[in-house]
């Protein structure tokens, strides 16, 4: 499945990834080094935000109380945020656009 990044600079690029793995894991594997991922996707560091369109958002299997609560921690929270150790690459449609979340 192939994600297409876009960067902090504007700059997109697209990346593969098997379904098996979390959105974080993909970027991570393919050297997207601007999600830090700090806690290695326990979902308690929200380094590895990102911003997904509407309809993929929309699309995505619920949130937990406790990804919402750390996204209520960034500054740069949209309506359509979330941390990608959370997301499955099972679960987004090929070739999604998923954009990364301003530094906190
Ligand atoms: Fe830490 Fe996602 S990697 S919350």
């Amino acid at each position: 499945k192939t994600v297409e990044i876009i960067e902090r600079d504007g700059q997109r690029r697209t990346i593969t990834a098997d379904e098996g793995v979390s959105l974080m894991e993909a970027m991570r594997d393919n050297g997207v080094d601007e999600v830090l991922a700090l806690c290695g996707g326990c979902c308690s560091c929200a380094t590895c935000h990102v911003i997904l369109p509407q309809d993929v958002f929309a699309s995505l299997p619920a949130m937990s109380d406790d990804e919402d609560d750390l996204l209520d921690s960034s500054d740069h929270r949209e309506a359509n945020s979330r941390l990608s150790c959370q997301v499955s690459m099972a679960d987004l449609p090929d070739n999604a656009e998923c954009r990364v979340a301003p530094e906190d």
